[in-house]
């Protein structure tokens, strides 16, 4: 496994991982997967982390994220505890954000949370700073912000795919849909700068592009990228597709009525102008961006990104509360 000194705790913004980091967590994710397979190895990693509890804060909506944090704490025998709607919680009766959280961290050893509101990990783990409580903030999405476990998972699926290939360096990889408002594709984008010689293509409307300060970030940090909204155009040079879904919830004035679903969409017709080893990907659920006829393609990875995300979330976990050393052996 690669070594990295780098030192985890609050999970904030995909800006905070080093490609060591990244490679770390990989290797990580599959180690602790090719142990849980075997019925020793699944006993082992029960006990890994068997004095921990988690708090899963979880009030807007999630399946996937929510359930992968879920089992993979119980994979490493964390107890969880969750509220998943403030209505039945003491914020109802005016607890504030703040004192909502500081209570958690009563009670638990890690705080995973997903909210509407961007900022509000950070400002946990800014409070859990200043009144010095040991307890790691993990950002399971933040609005229209950032999704750093998403873009862990999907870094994960698209070292996988590559494996073959010398992984994500050098590859060309597009990213589809509301870039303006998907924090799944906006976190993953940021994690390029760890890669060498990634070329991105952003296929989105003009009023669904990706926001400035990802692209200073890119260029900043010498990423290559380019903007269409003519998929056919650029399709056949992709080794990658990163589909994802109008975010209709977050419309102020109905802005997503100007969405043309039909240019923007990946299906039978999108598959055959392919390469014929690149992939699809999309963080799920899907919408009308992505025909269900595609899953019995090769190249569909969706759902494979789905199971990665629970190993990766065990993996983070680990690395978080620093018991690597304790894994079973590699055979
Ligand atoms: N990809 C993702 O975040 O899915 P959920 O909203 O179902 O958690």
């Amino acid at each position: 496994m690669t070594e990295s000194s780098d030192r985890l705790f609050h999970v904030l913004d995909p800006r905070q991982f080093s490609r060591p980091l990244l490679d770390e967590l990989c290797a990580l994710t599959t180690r602790v997967r090719t142990i849980a397979k075997e019925r020793d190895g699944a006993r082992s990693l029960q006990n890994l982390l068997a004095n921990k509890r988690a708090m899963l804060y979880f009030t807007q909506p999630s399946t996937r994220t929510f359930l992968s944090f879920n089992n993979a704490c119980h994979v490493l025998g964390i107890r969880t505890s969750e509220i998943r709607d403030p209505s039945i919680s003491s914020e109802v009766k005016g607890e504030s954000f703040e004192d909502s959280i500081r209570t958690f961290s009563s009670y638990v050893d890690v705080i995973i949370m997903r909210t509407w509101g961007e900022g509000m990990a950070a400002q946990s783990a800014a409070l859990m700073e200043r009144i010095r409580r040991p307890v790691p903030i993990i950002n399971a999405g933040s609005g229209k912000d950032q999704h750093p476990t998403q873009a862990l998972l999907d870094i994960y699926t698209l070292e996988r795919s590559f494996e073959t290939r010398g992984g994500i360096d050098g590859k060309v990889i597009g990213l589809m849909g509301d870039l303006k408002r998907g924090r799944t594709a906006r976190s993953l984008a940021y994690l390029m700068k760890n890669y060498r010689k990634v070329r991105l293509v952003f296929v989105a409307p003009e009023s669904f592009r990706m926001e400035s300060g990802l692209k200073h970030h890119l260029s900043d940090n010498g990423v290559e990228y380019h903007e269409t909204e003519n998929l056919q155009e650029v399709i056949a040079e992709l080794d990658a597709i990163y589909v994802t879904r109008l975010q209709a919830e977050y419309d102020t004035a109905g802005e997503s009525s100007a969405f043309e679903h039909a240019r923007f969409r990946i299906g039978i017709e999108e598959i055959k102008k392919l390469k014929r080893d690149a992939i699809v990907m999309h963080p799920l659920p899907r919408g009308p961006e992505l025909d269900p006829e595609v899953d019995s393609d090769p190249r569909a990875m969706y759902w494979r990104q789905e199971r990665n995300g629970m190993w990766m979330r065990a993996a983070l976990l680990i690395k978080i509360f620093g018991v690597e050393a304790a894994l079973a052996a590699p055979p």
